[in-house]
């Protein structure tokens, strides 16, 4: 399976931290916030990877990922979101090629996980795969697509909600997605969202219509790094990992 890191967007909720580089550069402890994403996908088994830039640094990644050996990256490719805010279902589009008709797996750039993904990248086979996770807080649960299980079977998906006034349960889907080809069918039948985005929940709700996504529960630490709030806890945690405190 092929990697793709989705690090266009504009990381506005950051400013003025991203006004001098991207959001995907900034520093998670000691190393810039990509690291962490590529690292999941190389520790999978993961070793050929596209990262979708977009925005007004999207020349900074080379500097940093270079030709990505360091980081255990085989073959690192980089495709140019030309609407940097066009959403990450518009980023993923630019991964088409790249996938060539195959399986991939999909990580948001800001998100840091500890989660082994090597046992569900070598038992996925077709459809989607969603990483859901509970949240206690309710107010950090409006920010994502949040899980709405069927009242039937509990254990079945039966659409995602993206930022709900009213939050169906206390599950979120998390920016790690394995897909088939399928996708960029999806993709292209979306239409732009009222923030004129193309949500990754449109995608994924296309699915859970054609009862073809399955999902399984993050295991260990997760989280974007999206806010201040965020982006220092992330800090928090992979400071005490590295230091052997958790
Ligand atoms: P968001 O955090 O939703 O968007 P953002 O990174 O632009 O930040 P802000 O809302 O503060 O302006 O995006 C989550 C991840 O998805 C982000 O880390 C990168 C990726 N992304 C893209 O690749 N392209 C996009 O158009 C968007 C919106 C996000």
């Amino acid at each position: 399976m092929k990697g793709v890191i989705l690090a266009g967007g504009l990381g506005t909720r950051l400013y003025p931290l991203t006004y001098a580089t991207n959001k995907h550069l900034l520093p998670v402890y000691d190393k810039p916030m990509i690291f962490y994403p590529i690292a999941t996908l190389v520790n999978s088994g993961i070793t050929e990877i596209l990262v979708v830039v977009s925005g007004p640094h999207a020349g900074h990644f080379i500097r940093v990922l270079k030709n990505g050996k360091e980081l255990g990256v085989k073959h690192l490719e980089f495709a140019y979101q030309e609407k940097p805010d066009g959403g990450i279902a518009d980023a993923l589009s630019l991964s088409e090629d790249f996938a060539d008709n195959g399986n991939i797996a999909v990580i948001l750039g800001d998100n840091t996980t500890d989660m082994d993904l090597k046992s569900a990248v070598k038992s996925f086979q077709k459809g989607a795969l969603l990483f859901i996770k509970k949240i206690d807080d309710p107010h950090q649960l409006k920010r994502f697509g949040v899980v709405v299980f069927d009242a039937k079977d509990p254990k079945k998906i039966a659409a995602i909600e993206e930022k709900p006034k009213i939050p169906k349960s206390n599950y979120v889907a998390t920016g790690l997605y394995l897909y088939d080809a399928k996708v960029f069918d999806y993709i292209r039948s979306c239409k732009p969202s009222w923030r004129n985005e193309l949500e990754i929940s449109d995608v994924n709700n296309q699915y859970i219509k054609d009862v073809s996504l399955s999902w399984t529960e993050l295991t260990g630490f997760w989280s974007d790094c999206g806010t201040f709030e965020t982006l220092f806890q992330a800090n928090k945690y992979w400071a005490k990992k590295e230091v052997g405190r958790v």
